[in-house]
């Protein structure tokens, strides 16, 4: 069995169907279910006897151990964060409690229950820490992408407590030998992902109608990557990842967010064209582009992030499968395929979060 912590959110939740897609061994899912976390994500493994849910906190040190000895799991793979950058510049409170106290806590307990297990089980033990490339800060145009020896410069609340969390988690195999693999991956797209994100965003506010919100100038780059990729390069990392190491992923998909923007509007022009013609259903020709709004920046915004994915795919053959195009086409059907979906995460919470953030009425 392997522990994930976060399984309900929009990454944990894709790993956790594709670990049971490609294997049988079964998964216990830690989720404290906050705004972010959603059990419908995983409706599907209802009655799946290799599927454990266990509503809570990462921060519950009692409770993480009780789980540890009672699952016994080979493997901890750590997704639970505060992973949204808006929300940690509005309250970073949240960030730090959970992105490093909660890393602290699962690093003791994991550390307990590892020492104390036979030598066979304590050497295939792993701890893997589902980490970011917004830890190494920002790149300026011409700068080579961050490679796993970049310096760490975290510019948000958000990254200063993944940065912090990366270094516990470094430290507790110096310290104590843990055997711990980090990840930093780029951007990543597709179902489930919470429409506080750009993509899905843009995808809900087209097609009500709404303004799509753009900070500054739009020209900030991010390498995006399919989730699905992810999910199987964490998969690779977890098998044969050297304990100690971090590996860079990342889809070589650089794109500034206007263009990001433009092409999810292309896709709904092709895919369900605005409404708003003569006649009930017929379209009034124009693209979603037109509720394109430039707004005021992010404080802070980093600029360009890129991905040097090169150690992760000499040394455990990762590659991602999926194209840009192709995987934003699967994901922009999703949405259009899943208005229920949709449609239940708006919940109070969310909708307080656009007023607070947008100061949409
Ligand atoms: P998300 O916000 O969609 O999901 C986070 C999940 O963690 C939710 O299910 C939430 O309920 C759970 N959670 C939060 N606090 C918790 C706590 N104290 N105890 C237990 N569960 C808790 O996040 P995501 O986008 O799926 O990101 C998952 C991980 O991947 C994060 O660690 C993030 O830093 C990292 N990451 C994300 C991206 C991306 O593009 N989304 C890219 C690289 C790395
Ligand atoms: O790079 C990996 C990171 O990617 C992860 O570690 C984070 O958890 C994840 O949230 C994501 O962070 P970003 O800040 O890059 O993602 P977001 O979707 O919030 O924003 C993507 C870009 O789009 C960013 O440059 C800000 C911009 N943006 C975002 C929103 C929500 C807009 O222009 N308008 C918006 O309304």
């Amino acid at each position: 069995m392997i522990l994930v912590t976060g399984g309900a959110g929009f990454i944990g939740a894709n790993f956790i169907l594709d670990w049971l897609q490609v294997t049988d061994e079964p998964v216990l899912n830690l989720d404290k279910l906050t705004y972010a976390g959603n059990p419908e994500n995983l409706a599907s493994l209802a009655g799946d006897a290799r599927y454990v849910f266990v509503q809570g906190d990462i921060c519950d040190r009692p409770l993480v151990e009780r789980l540890l000895q009672r699952y016994r799991p080979r493997a901890i793979v750590h997704f639970a964060a505060e992973s949204h950058v808006d929300r940690s510049l509005h309250g970073p409170e949240a960030f730090l409690r959970t992105n490093v106290d909660g890393t602290f806590t699962l690093l003791e307990a994991a550390r307990a229950y590892w020492s104390e297990l036979p030598a066979a089980e304590k050497a295939a033990f792993r701890f893997h820490q589902v980490s970011t490339d917004e830890v190494y800060g920002s790149l300026s145009p011409e700068a080579a992408p961050f490679t796993e020896a970049h310096p760490y410069r975290p510019n948000s609340p958000y990254s200063a407590s993944k940065a912090a969390a990366d270094h516990l988690v470094r430290a507790w195999h110096r310290s104590y030998g843990l055997p711990v693999l980090t990840s930093h991956c780029s951007n990543n797209y597709g179902p489930y992902h919470f429409p506080e994100k750009l993509i899905p965003l843009v995808i809900v506010n087209a097609l009500a109608g709404k303004p799509l919100p753009i900070y500054g100038d739009g020209q900030q780059v991010r390498d995006w990557l399919y989730v699905g990729d992810h999910c199987a390069a964490i998969r690779h990392i977890l098998a044969a990842g050297r304990p100690g190491e971090s590996y860079n992923v990342g889809g070589g998909n650089e794109l500034a967010n206007l263009d990001i923007v433009q092409k999810v509007c292309a896709l709904l022009d092709a895919f369900r064209p605005r409404p708003g013609g003569e006649s009930d259903g017929e379209s009034d020709g124009k693209s979603y582009a037109r509720q394109i709004r430039f707004v005021a920046d992010r404080p802070g915004h980093d600029r360009r992030y890129a991905i040097d994915a090169s150690k992760l795919e000499r040394e455990l053959g990762w590659r991602p499968a999926e194209s840009f195009a192709s995987g934003l086409a699967k994901t922009v059907r999703w949405y259009l395929d899943h208005p229920d979906w949709v449609a239940r995460v708006q919940s109070g919470a969310y909708r307080d979060w656009l007023q607070t953030h947008y100061g949409e009425p």
